[in-house]
């Protein structure tokens, strides 16, 4: 038996960066580039199966990006409504089971409609669990779930020695999930972005500089072989978990 273990990716987490500067170098609007990223949403749901991939979030709205132009923010609201309403019932025919993570109260109507929906819809699928993150911020997660646990106490209903990490991150969006073992962001920036930052303390993280329209299979299939080549030791020595390998291998 060879004496390597493949790391497993159950959750992978992606900030899709890029969008405007890839329709930019085409000579193109930056709505176009944010058309062409939600193709290789498309193609990366399809590649997740070959990865055994279970649980896919993509970051698709941030709570800074409402300071953008006015006009891009309505593009990309009428583009989450109308590829929502597009792709509905192949998500769910694929089996995919949609659930949307933010603060969903400042939308309009009619997506707020339309996420309603796709989730209803897609809630007992058993496939990929795709999560959507729109107005979301890490930060707001993080106070969200503390406001919840302070209530508590305030109501008598919890001692606060009982708070530890375990049980606060129950009350995180995406609690039910592991954390992801790997963030990859395109797009050549280098942070987290107040993404996922509680989840992501030990994902790794990983950089590249191609523009989301661009990130194909073939670069998923490079993110996941240097994930692959990664040490995960979660504060051990390489030797404890050269160690550990060993045993599981034996
Ligand atoms: C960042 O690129 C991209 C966004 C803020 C939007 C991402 C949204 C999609 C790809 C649509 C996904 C839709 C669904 C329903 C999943 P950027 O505009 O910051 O690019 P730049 O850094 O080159 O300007």
């Amino acid at each position: 038996m060879s004496n390597t273990v493949s790391n497993n990716i159950q959750h992978l987490a992606v900030i899709m960066d890029g969008n405007g500067r890839w329709a930019r170098m085409r000579g193109l609007p930056r709505g176009a580039g944010h058309r062409a990223g939600v193709k290789t949403v498309r193609q990366l749901i399809g590649a997740c199966e070959d990865h055994k991939i279970e649980y896919l979030t993509l970051f698709a709205f941030s709570s800074e990006n409402w300071q953008r132009p006015k006009k891009e923010v309505s593009v990309l609201m009428d583009l989450f409504v109308s590829t929502l309403s597009k792709e509905l019932s192949e998500l769910h025919k694929n089996d995919i089971c949609l659930k949307f993570i933010g603060d969903l109260t400042r939308f309009d109507k009619n997506l707020k409609q339309a996420i309603e929906k796709a989730e209803e819809r897609t809630r007992d699928n058993k496939g990929l669990k795709l999560n959507i993150a729109v107005n979301y911020g890490g930060r707001w997660d993080i106070v969200n779930a503390a406001k919840q646990r302070a209530q508590k106490v305030l109501d008598g209903d919890l001692a606060i020695d009982k708070i530890d990490e375990s049980d606060f991150s129950q009350y995180l969006h995406l609690s039910s999930m592991p954390a992801p073992e790997l963030l990859i962001r395109s797009g050549g920036e280098k942070r987290v972005s107040n993404f996922l930052i509680w989840q992501t303390a030990y994902s790794e993280l990983y950089f590249t500089d191609c523009l989301w329209p661009a990130f194909d299979k073939k670069e998923l299939d490079k993110a996941v072989q240097w994930f692959n080549s990664r040490q995960r030791r979660f504060g051990r020595t390489p030797e404890q978990v050269d160690d550990d390998k060993n045993i599981k291998l034996a």
